[in-house]
């Protein structure tokens, strides 16, 4: 199989760390120092989830050269759908994007979400169930955020990004992947309310219970430890070692969590891609965007043994090695 077609989008306002210390007590020192971000864009308030997805997806099929009505399959990954319960935002984008005969739905492993999506539309495209499956990352995470809480509200922006997955007789493609999860650290990372088990209520609002909470230091720990364990065990699943990566694209969180996990595989800063000082944290839509960028730059190549590795709420975290073809 082959990534026949890339696209992101990113909304037009652009935040920048100063605006958010407008908000909250905090600086653009702080934030630069502990993450890396400098600004994050921030979706128009007509702008959702699934139209973000739609013009990150518009632009993929674009360069795939596929109509959507050919598309088989619609995968989004997202931890923030247009509607908290139901419909899935896929089936909106594949209305929106005019495929009448692709099967639709949502993943959410969160900052994780694509990584999932993207070994999951794979294994349609190598069984030959599928010919086109469209893989989106997207997310509106700004609109979950507490604006009055500065430990989180600094990380995280807007974004969207797409691939198109089709099947080709070149090598190439998914060459391994490792998926994982472990939900006893599920309050790490997470919103309180608005599920099943503390449905929407005057109280719920009133106690902020809508919005992100998490512990950043567990989570830190967490990246810093599955992050590189992830990238060696999928490179081992397809018998290769951190010397045989072309490009790794971690999931853009923060620069010091890429940096810890850089050092601790000892691969070359110049093989890894980051874009988090202009985004910040976008989850799911990350690993997509960041790829569309690390393919416009020219880092990726023909050949390339690209790894995308991503981790997030659950806890979960994702790697797939994945050969771009020639
Ligand atoms: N501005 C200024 N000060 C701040 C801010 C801020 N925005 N946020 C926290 N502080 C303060 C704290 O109150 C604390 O002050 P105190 O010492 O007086 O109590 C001090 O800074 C240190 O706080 P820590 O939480 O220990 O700061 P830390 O060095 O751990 O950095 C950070 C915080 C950046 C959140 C870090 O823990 C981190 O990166 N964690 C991972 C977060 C992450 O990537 N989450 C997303 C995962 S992907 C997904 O699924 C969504």
């Amino acid at each position: 199989m082959r990534i026949s077609g890339w696209g992101k989008y990113l909304p037009a306002r652009v935040m920048p760390n100063s605006e958010v210390a407008e908000l909250v007590d905090t600086s653009d020192e702080w934030i630069r120092a502990r993450t890396g971000i400098r600004e994050r864009r921030i979706a128009a308030p007509e702008e959702t989830t699934c139209s973000l997805a739609v013009n990150a997806a518009r632009a993929a099929l674009d360069k795939a050269q596929v109509a959507p009505e050919d598309l088989d399959l619609v995968l989004v990954a997202t931890c923030t759908p247009d509607y908290a319960n139901m419909p899935a935002t896929a089936s909106l984008v594949q209305h929106a994007l005019g495929a009448p005969r692709a099967a639709a739905v949502d993943m959410n492993a969160v900052c994780s979400g694509f990584i999932y999506a993207l070994a999951t539309g794979s294994q349609f495209v190598a069984t030959g169930a599928y010919k086109n499956v469209l893989v989106i990352g997207a997310e509106v995470f700004t609109r979950i955020l507490d604006w009055q809480d500065r430990s989180t509200c600094v990380l995280f922006g807007d974004g969207a990004g797409a691939v198109v997955l089709q099947p080709t007789n070149q090598p190439g493609g998914l060459i391994s992947f490792v998926l994982g999860s472990d939900g006893a650290g599920a309050c790490s990372l997470y919103v309180p309310a608005g599920g099943s088990r503390q449905p929407a209520s005057a109280d719920s609002v009133a106690d902020r219970a809508h919005y992100v909470k998490m512990l950043g230091r567990d989570v830190f720990r967490f990246a810093t430890r599955v992050l590189p364990d992830s990238v060696v065990e999928a490179l081992a699943a397809a018998s290769m070692t951190t010397d045989d990566i072309d490009v790794l694209i971690p999931h853009q969180a923060n620069t010091r969590i890429i940096d810890h996990a850089v050092k601790r595989l000892h691969v070359d800063a110049s093989l890894v891609f980051s874009n988090v000082e202009r985004y910040g944290n976008t989850s799911a839509a990350s690993i997509p965007v960041a790829l569309c960028e690390a393919i416009e730059c020219g880092m990726v190549r023909p050949g390339a043994t690209v790894v995308l590795s991503g981790f997030g709420a659950g806890l979960s975290w994702g790697t797939v090695v994945w050969k771009w073809h020639a």
